[in-house]
Formats: C-alpha cells, sequence, structure tokens
C-alpha cells in the first residue's frame, strides 16, 4: 500500500481507539448463550423502516427468532415494527443497544444507509454477534475488506442482504453457466435503469432546514462528516444521490444484478477498473455511466473476462445481444456472452437461452429458492456459513466500490492489486477509504 493509504490507515489506527474501548465494554459474545442457541436467536433490528422493515418482517417470520431491540435513529420509524412485534425495546442508539444488551443478543440485522453498515456490523461482530447486513455489504472498499477480515477471525455467520442471491431465477441461471449450457463465458454486460444521482435533482448541498421532531441527525449521520439536515433530501432514501451517505445506482443494484455474475464464473477481484460517465462534483454520483472490469480468468470463461455495466439508461448494444424480432432486453439485468450462446438474466427474472431455436428443447436443472432471510437464521443457529457471507459479499463489495471509485475518475484506467490493496492511480488510492467521526469508527483488523 503506498504512502498515502499508509497514513491514512495509520491516523484511522489511532482513532479507532474509542470505538474499540466501546467494544471491550459490550457484553459477552454469542457463545456465551450457546446452550440456548440451537432453540432460539435473539435478534435486534438495527434500522427498522423502509428495507429495515422487510428485514425484520421476513427474519421474524422464523420460528426461532426472538426479537430483543429495535433500534431506529427516527421515534417514527417503530411503527409497523410495534404492531407486528409488540413489546421490544427501543433504542436510538446502536452502541448504547450493544452495550446493554449484549448479554441477550445472539445476532443483529443492518439495515440503515450505507455509509453506517460498517460502523454498526464491525461493532457487533466484535461482539461476536451474527450479522445480517444490507447491501452494499460497506461504503468503501477497506470497509469490504475489514468486514470480511473480521467474519473470518471471529466466526460468526453472516449474510449480505442483497435477497435474490436465494432467489429460484438467480440460482438457475448460476447453475446454467456452470453446467455450461451456453458454454465457456467470453463477457458479460450488466445493466439498470435508474442513475446515480436521481431523487434530490440537485448537484450542490440543498439549503438548511429544522430537523423534523423524533429525529436523531446526530446519530443518523454517524460516522459521516457533519451537514445540516435538509427537508427531502437526505433521511429517508435520497440519501443514496450522496457520496458521503450512498453509492450511487451501481452501489444500490450492483451487489444484486452483479451476484450471479459473481456466483456462475467464480470471480473475485478485479485487475482493472475503467468508468466512463458525463463528470460529477464532489458530493453526488455521476449520471448515466459505463464502468468496465477485467477480471482474470477462471474455469467458467474463455479467458479473462470483461464485465461492463451500465446506467442510468444505457443497455449493452442490440447488436451483442441479437435477439430475436419483437424481444428486447428486459429493464435490468445480464447477458452473458459465451461460446455456445447466450444467456439473457432479467434482474429477478427466469433466465433467457439463445438463439432460441438451439435452446428450444434444453431441460432446465430443478433448481429451488430459498428465504435469504431464514437460510441466515438456520445457519446461525446450527454454528455454519451461508452461500452469501461476507467472505463472498466482501469481494463482490470491493468491486462495486471500485467501479465507484472509476466513476469519480472518468477516463482513468486504474489497475487494482487486491492483495496489497493498492490501485496504479494515487487519486483513486485515496477513495478506498474515508474519514470517521469520533464515536464511529471501523476498526481495522
Ligand atoms: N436488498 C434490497 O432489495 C434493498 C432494497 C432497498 C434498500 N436496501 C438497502 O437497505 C438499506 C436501507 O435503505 P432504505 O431504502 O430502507 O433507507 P431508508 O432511509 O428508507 O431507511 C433506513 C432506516 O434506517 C433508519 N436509520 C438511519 N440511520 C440509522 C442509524 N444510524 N441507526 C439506526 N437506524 C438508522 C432510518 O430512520 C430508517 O428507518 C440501504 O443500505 C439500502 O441499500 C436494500
Amino acid at each position: 500500500m503506498s504512502q498515502i493509504s499508509k497514513g491514512m490507515l495509520r491516523r484511522r489506527g489511532f482513532l479507532t481507539q474509542s470505538a474499540a474501548a466501546l467494544a471491550a465494554t459490550i457484553a459477552g459474545p454469542a457463545f456465551v448463550r450457546a446452550s440456548t442457541l440451537r432453540k432460539q436467536l435473539q435478534v435486534a433490528a438495527i434500522g427498522v423502516n423502509g428495507m429495515g422493515w422487510s428485514d425484520l418482517s421476513n427474519v421474524g417470520s422464523h420460528p426461532a427468532v426472538k426479537f430483543v431491540a429495535f433500534c431506529d435513529i427516527d421515534q417514527k420509524a417503530f411503527e409497523k415494527a410495534d404492531a407486528a412485534f409488540p413489546g421490544v425495546p427501543h433504542f436510538q442508539d446502536y452502541r448504547e443497544l450493544l452495550t446493554k444488551l449484549g448479554n441477550q443478543l445472539d445476532a443483529v440485522i443492518v439495515s440503515t444507509p450505507d455509509h453506517m453498515h460498517a460502523p454498526v456490523a464491525m461493532l457487533a461482530m466484535q461482539a461476536g454477534k451474527h450479522v445480517y447486513c444490507q447491501k452494499p455489504l460497506t461504503h468503501t472498499v477497506w470497509e469490504a475488506r475489514q468486514l470480511q477480515r473480521m467474519a473470518e477471525k471471529s466466526g460468526v455467520t453472516t449474510q449480505m442482504g442483497n435477497q435474490i442471491h436465494s432467489a429460484r431465477e438467480y440460482r438457475l441461471g448460476v447453475k446454467l453457466i456452470q453446467d455450461g449450457a451456453i458454454g465457456k463465458v467470453r463477457e458479460v454486460h450488466s445493466w439498470v435503469g435508474v442513475q446515480g444521482r436521481q431523487y434530490c435533482q440537485r448537484t450542490d448541498r440543498p439549503p438548511e432546514a429544522p430537523v423534523p421532531a423524533g429525529v436523531n441527525w446526530d446519530l443518523w449521520l454517524g460516522a459521516a462528516p457533519a451537514r445540516p439536515f435538509a427537508a427531502d433530501c437526505y433521511h429517508p432514501f435520497k440519501w443514496r444521490d450522496w457520496q458521503a451517505f450512498g453509492s450511487g445506482a451501481l452501489g444500490d443494484f450492483g451487489c444484486h444484478i452483479l451476484d450471479p455474475v459473481f456466483g456462475a464464473l467464480g470471480i473475485r477481484h478485479p485487475g482493472s477498473i475503467l468508468a466512463e460517465n458525463g463528470g460529477t462534483t464532489e458530493e453526488v454520483w455521476p449520471g448515466p455511466e459505463t464502468v468496465t472490469w477485467e477480471f482474470p480468468g477462471t474455469d467458467h470463461t474463455t479467458g479473462s473476462i470483461k464485465v461492463v455495466w451500465r446506467d442510468g439508461g444505457l443497455k449493452p448494444p442490440a447488436d451483442l445481444a441479437a435477439l430475436p424480432e419483437g424481444r428486447q432486453l428486459p429493464a435490468a439485468g445480464s447477458l452473458f456472452i459465451g461460446e455456445a450462446g447466450k444467456m439473457i438474466l432479467p434482474h429477478v427474472g427466469m433466465p433467457q437461452l439463445y438463439p432460441a431455436e438451439k435452446f428450444d428443447s434444453y431441460k432446465l436443472p430443478d433448481v429451488q429458492g430459498s428465504s435469504h432471510w431464514h437460510d441466515w437464521v438456520d445457519a446461525a443457529l446450527a454454528g455454519k456459513k451461508t452461500t452469501d457471507g461476507f467472505d463472498y459479499a466482501g469481494p463482490l463489495t470491493e468491486t462495486v466500490q471500485l467501479g465507484n471509485i472509476a466513476a469519480r475518475l472518468p477516463g482513468q484506467k486504474i489497475d487494482w492489486d487486491a492483495k496489497n490493496l493498492q490501485c496504479s492511480v494515487p487519486a483513486a488510492e485515496k477513495l478506498l477509504t474515508k474519514e470517521y467521526r469520533a464515536g464511529f469508527e471501523v476498526k481495522a483488523v
């Protein structure tokens, strides 16, 4: 790693003292409850509205789950969770929750905005808790590597919240490629309709507005540099546009749509990244973009492989797909180009094999889907790993966030040394990590 990154890491090492001290005060790891663990999983949900509601209702439908705490920075967020699971204690600050309830807790769900995934998930794993964490696993490349290391070191059961990973459609797409239905794969094109900035319709900071009653803005900011609250621009949902909090269209959909590409091909770390877009400011993510990664070859590719991402209305050129008359590319998904055919895997849709006449009578393998949330609970109870643990989700998220680094330096090809977390472009290397506000640091592992 270069001097710049070493300096940043040293500074972070200093800053993490307070987070480390906090971790030391959090009561005992999950194994202290080993005797009851196989019967019941005591879970805290952190971020309970939006996707948090979906996560907690799906995890909570597992008969072995008991919620012991709900945590949200917005007092109004608890309504649905309380109606479905009455009597569960409320917290606003995840650090207080982990400190006070550490002994009663086996697992946490992290469904906050992206910039707070790593601070919460790291603290939970340091305390020995199993973690289900929303996608993208982290806000930076460095954080993804640290969470992966901590998951391995702690031995807890982890799962990233890209739930379509466990759906029949994506599993079938992965199996078809691995069965060699279209032969070895030459290149992949993935796309989504949304673009990096579209929810706030601005490229500069919005005007300050009063913080709504019941919202703890300081806790919402968490690790991010302080800035005033603004109406209808950050909390809820619209934080996605902003580099300080979200991860743009690539971060929002990359961990979904690129997941079966990773799963099918067995790729892990790209060797280079190049992004093209119309430019951006330091505040928001770019508009329509193309990001190209080159990966080393695997058993399922013809050689080193190019994966191309497009968003904001850009799609692969029509001649690449060469679809039959009257067929169109789906709104979002991936096109796998193999030596013996092509496969389109729509985002949450059944795979389509081409040329159609060649695959007319192709017998699809019998593949079933399952509940991504219940799979995590079952694995945690059994002390096992999931298929989407941080060992898998880490490199997938690193790849997505490397794309977001390239997106801020359009037109510059970045060579990536994954082993040493090193970029060929110094400006890119600075973006591997970020500064943390005191009290919300992420510990280097
Ligand atoms: N897997 C999926 O299909 C899917 C879909 C949507 C969102 N997501 C992911 O889920 C996460 C949340 O997205 P969203 O759209 O629900 O956002 P949101 O802003 O609508 O909801 C976030 C919730 O977390 C709460 N919150 C914010 N900061 C918090 C903190 N520090 N501590 C505790 N609670 C906090 C908010 O009050 C809100 O209730 C993001 O990482 C997003 O990428 C995943």
